[in-house]
């Protein structure tokens, strides 16, 4: 796509957002040929130099990103480094957005998607709508190491998986399985109160206990189905790079509904020349746009990684004719590094997937891991997630 017609697509998006009434936030004043220009703010934790090595990962990833650094610090892989990482997330049955503990889909069932891609080598392995196996970035791992396949689903990956040693176990601990129960009430209104009647506070407050806390979180999810993922990606101190992105995908799915995380050029996507790029939210707009790989050669052309997201997320915006109404159905986000060690997420709307905080990303560039704002693309609260 010529240079003019990107720069162009990227206004067009802004003015369409403008006469919707929003604000748009960028890191500097773009002008195109015509002169027209969109005004600029500067975000701090959006770096202009880059720093090896680095690991990012969506918020979530926060307290595990020093894992990888560790390995990274140690010359180690950056494929190791980042599933190393999202592996502790996998693990962690208080985190109901990946791996153990999980929001299931709606049988009850968790169901796993995982992608990587290693930059170095060239290779990838994914796997999607995994059932019983915690730690499904290891095996879409495994499956690029050890087949000559990309991508392998359902009962197939899950035996696949046994064969290669990884342990079977039920995903859905006592938290998962409540709030699932209390989304089937909500659902399932013919044989149990609904959300709306007068036994529903009576019937959610048996389930948790009477614990306020735990009820609110399961009205809020119940309302909104996330959809939680991790993305992480690394570059080493030599500027090899490697990715993954590990999701229970979206709360309450239809069984075998597979999101845009195990899609290689949509959740996930490296370049070993370039950079990576992984996402979070509503993977079926990603996989719509291809992202991943939309914000590769947006780089590669020479955009920053916050750019190349914002760019991103105005296809997903232009789909829907810039109409607030309907992408406020939702929320996404794009994370991406370069190959300079610069890195930089655009998230659709100013919040995060909590309503009452700004969107962030986790970063650890050597010394410690901490959270950096989102660009958002909408400067208003918004979004379904
Ligand atoms: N982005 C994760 C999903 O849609 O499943």
């Amino acid at each position: 796509m010529e240079l003019w017609s990107r720069r162009k697509f990227f206004l067009t998006s802004l003015a369409g957002s403008a006469i919707a009434g929003a604000t748009k936030l960028f890191g500097r004043t773009l002008s195109d040929s015509n002169g027209a220009t969109a005004t600029a703010r500067a975000f701090p934790g959006s770096p202009a130099q880059g720093k090896r090595p680095l690991i990012i990962s969506s918020a979530n990833g926060l307290h595990a990103l020093g894992a990888g650094m560790d390995i990274l610090k140690k010359g180690g892989d950056t494929l190791d480094a980042v599933v190393a990482a999202v592996t502790i997330v996998e693990d962690d049955p208080n985190d109901d957005s990946v791996g153990y503990g999980g929001l299931p889909n709606e049988e009850g069932e968790v169901e796993l998607d995982a992608s990587v891609m290693h930059g170095p080598t060239h290779r990838a392995g994914s796997v999607a709508s995994v059932r019983r196996i915690k730690n499904v970035s290891r095996l879409a791992k495994t499956v690029m190491e050890k087949t000559n396949h990309v991508m392998i689903v359902g009962d197939g990956a899950r035996r696949f998986a046994v064969a290669e040693g990884f342990e079977e176990m039920n995903l859905l601990t006592e938290h998962s399985r409540k709030i699932w129960l209390a989304w089937k009430a909500k659902s399932s209104f013919n044989w149990r109160p609904g959300i709306d009647s007068p036994e529903w506070k009576e019937h959610i407050s048996a389930i948790f206990d009477g614990d306020e806390k735990q009820i609110a979180y399961a009205e809020r999810v119940i309302a909104h189905p996330p959809t939680g993922t991790i993305p992480c990606m690394a570059v080493d101190s030599n500027g090899d790079i490697s990715a993954t992105t590990t999701t229970s995908g979206l709360s309450w799915k239809i069984p075998g509904r597979v999101g845009d995380s195990p899609i290689i050029g949509a959740g996930c996507c490296v370049d070993n020349e370039v950079g990576a790029a992984g996402s979070t939210g509503k993977g079926e707009e990603n996989i719509k746009i291809s992202g991943g790989h939309t914000i590769i050669e947006m780089m590669r052309q020479g955009k920053s990684p916050t750019d190349a997201c914002l760019e991103a997320m105005g296809r997903i915006a232009h789909n829907y004719k810039n109409d607030k109404k309907k992408l406020g159905t939702f929320h996404i986000y794009f994370y991406a590094i370069n190959k300079d060690g610069m890195h930089g997420a655009a998230s659709l709307w100013r919040n995060g997937y909590e309503p009452s905080k700004q969107a962030s990303y986790a970063v650890h560039d050597g010394t410690e891991s901490r959270l950096v704002g989102c660009n958002s693309f909408f400067d208003a609260v918004g979004g379904d997630q």
